[in-house]
C-alpha cells in the first residue's frame, strides 16, 4: 500500500470514530433519531465526500444494529448506566475503543469489508491473516458473535451470545411470544431492501425509464406496482423518474396498508395521520384519480411535504388540513373510509432504523397506546352516518399493546363496529380482520393492520 493510500485510510478511520462517537451520544443520551443526527453531522462536516458519507452512514448503522453485543466490549471507565432506563451509555470513548467497536460491527454485518477495516485490525493487534475469522460463519449467529468479540476484544471466549441482548431487555414482555420473537430479532439484524411503488399509471414505462438510468429492479410477484431495487450506489431521489413523481420509495409493508383499505374510485377517504402522505398518494393511485382524499396531520410542515409530493406525482385529488385528534362535527362526518396510520414506537422498523430500539423507552409504549386509542376514537367519528364505513387502523409497531389491544379497547367502547376479515395482502391467507405482517413474509418491515366496519 502506498504511503498516500495509508494516510487516506487513517483519515477515514478518524472520521468514522468521530462520527460514531457523536452519534452514540445523539442516540443513546439525547434520544435523537440517527438519520437526523447524521444529517446534522454532515451539515457541520461538509468536507466529507459522498464515498466517505456512505462509509460513515453504513458504519454508524452497523454499530447500532449490533450495539446490544458490542457494548459488552467496553471496558470499565468507558461506560455508565443511563439514568432513565439503565442501559449502557459510552463515556469518553478513546479512539482505540471506537476502532474495536467499528471493526466488530463490520465483521458482524457479514458483508464485504471496507479497506479501512485493515487499519482497525492493525490497531487491535490482529495478525496479518485476521480476515480468516469471517470464514466458517456457520448457522448460529450467537456463536459467530462470540467468536468475533473474542477475536477483536478478547471477551466472550466461551458459549454463544444471546439474541435477546440485541434488543432492550424491557421489550421482551412486548414482543410476540414463542418462536416469532427469536425470528423477529434475527430479522432485525438483516439490512432491509429498498422497495418502490410506481405512482404513475404506466408501470412498464416507469420501469423501463429506471432501467435506462441504470437501476435494476425486481417485480413483486403479488403487487403489480411494487418493485424491489437491487443494491445500487445511485441516489434514487436524484433520478429523473423520481423528480417527475413516477415512483415513490415505500416499504412493501406500508404498501400493504393501502391494499387493505382498498378504496373504490369515486369514494371519499380520510387519511387521518397522513404525515408526508406516503399512504395518501397510494390511496389516490388505487382510486385512479377519482374521488377525494382528505389528508390531515398535527404537523403542518409534513402536510406541506405531502402537497409537494402530490404535485410532483400529478395527483390533484388530495386536500390537506390540520387535525389534532379530536372528534369531528356531525356535518364533517362525510367519509366512506378512514385510515389511521397512528404514531407509534416504530418497533416494526427496527431493521431499517436499528438505532430506534436504543432510544425507545418502555414508558413510550404506554403513552403511545393512550394516544392511539384517542386518535382511533376521534377518526372513527369522520365516517358518514348510516353507511357501512370502513375504518383501517395501522401501526409499524410489533407490540400488541399498540396494536390488538388498542383495537380491542376501541371495539369494547364502540359496539357499533366490528372486525371485517380480509385476505393477508402478502401471503393470501384469510385473516380475522387484524394482522401483523412479519418481515419474513415479504422481506419488509413489520406492520399491524386492522380493518373495522360499522355495522349496518
Ligand atoms: C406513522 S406516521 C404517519 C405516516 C404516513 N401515514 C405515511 O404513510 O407516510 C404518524 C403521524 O401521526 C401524526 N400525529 C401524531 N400525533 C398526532 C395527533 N395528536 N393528531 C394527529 N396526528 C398526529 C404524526 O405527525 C405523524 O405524521
Amino acid at each position: 500500500m502506498t504511503h498516500l493510500a495509508k494516510r487516506k485510510l487513517e483519515a477515514q478511520s478518524r472520521a468514522c470514530c468521530h462520527c460514531v462517537r457523536d452519534l452514540l451520544c445523539a442516540v443513546l443520551q439525547e434520544r435523537r433519531p440517527a438519520d437526523r443526527a447524521l444529517r446534522y453531522f454532515f451539515r457541520n462536516n461538509r468536507h466529507y465526500g459522498s464515498r466517505d458519507r456512505r462509509l460513515l452512514t453504513a458504519s454508524v448503522f452497523a454499530v447500532f444494529r449490533w450495539w446490544g453485543w458490542l457494548r459488552e466490549m467496553l471496558p470499565a471507565g468507558t461506560k455508565e448506566a443511563d439514568s432513565q432506563d439503565h442501559q449502557t451509555v459510552p463515556i469518553n470513548l478513546p479512539e482505540s475503543q471506537c476502532q474495536r467497536l467499528l471493526l466488530a460491527a463490520w465483521l458482524l454485518e457479514r458483508d464485504e469489508l471496507p479497506p479501512v477495516t485493515d487499519v482497525w485490525a492493525g490497531q487491535c493487534g490482529l495478525t496479518a491473516d485476521w480476515r480468516r475469522i469471517t470464514r466458517h460463519k456457520g448457522n448460529d449467529l450467537g456463536e459467530y458473535g462470540a467468536r468475533i468479540l473474542a477475536a477483536v476484544a478478547g471477551c466472550h471466549g466461551a458459549g454463544g451470545l444471546a439474541k435477546k441482548d440485541l434488543v432492550p431487555a424491557w421489550c421482551m414482555d412486548y414482543l410476540p411470544p414463542g418462536n416469532d420473537r427469536d425470528r423477529l430479532i434475527d430479522w432485525f439484524q438483516r439490512r432491509p431492501p429498498v422497495w418502490i411503488r410506481v405512482q404513475r399509471a404506466d408501470t412498464s414505462n416507469v420501469i423501463d425509464a429506471l432501467r435506462n438510468e441504470g437501476i435494476d429492479v425486481e417485480a413483486h410477484p403479488g403487487f403489480d406496482d411494487a418493485f424491489r431495487v437491487k443494491p445500487t450506489r445511485t441516489n434514487l431521489y436524484g433520478l429523473n423518474a423520481f423528480q417527475h413523481g413516477d415512483f415513490e420509495i415505500q416499504d412493501l409493508a406500508s404498501q400493504a396498508v393501502g391494499r387493505v383499505c382498498a378504496p373504490s374510485p369515486g369514494e371519499r377517504w380520510w387519511d387521518a395521520c397522513a404525515g408526508a402522505g406516503g399512504k395518501s398518494l397510494h390511496l389516490a393511485r388505487l382510486m385512479n384519480g377519482k374521488g377525494t382524499i382528505v389528508a390531515t396531520d398535527i404537523r403542518e410542515h409534513k402536510l406541506k411535504d405531502l402537497k409537494r409530493r402530490a404535485r410532483r406525482g400529478g395527483v390533484p385529488n388530495i386536500q390537506t388540513r390540520e387535525w389534532k385528534g379530536t372528534t369531528v362535527r356531525r356535518k364533517q362526518a362525510t367519509f366512506d373510509g378512514v385510515l389511521v396510520d397512528a404514531p407509534c414506537t416504530c418497533s416494526g422498523t427496527w431493521r431499517r432504523n436499528p438505532d430506534a430500539r436504543w432510544s425507545t423507552l418502555e414508558k413510550d409504549v404506554r403513552e403511545l397506546a393512550d394516544l392511539q386509542t384517542r386518535l382511533l376514537h376521534g377518526a372513527a367519528s369522520g365516517l358518514k352516518p348510516g353507511g357501512a364505513g370502513t375504518l383501517v387502523y395501522a401501526t409499524c409497531s410489533v407490540f400488541r399493546h399498540e396494536n390488538g389491544e388498542v383495537v380491542e379497547a376501541f371495539l369494547n367502547d364502540h359496539k357499533d363496529f366490528e372486525l371485517m376479515p380480509f385476505t393477508h395482502p402478502i401471503t393470501g391467507v384469510m385473516t380475522c380482520g387484524m394482522v401483523q405482517l412479519l418481515p419474513w413474509e415479504g422481506d419488509c418491515d413489520s406492520m399491524f393492520i386492522a380493518r373495522l366496519v360499522r355495522k349496518a
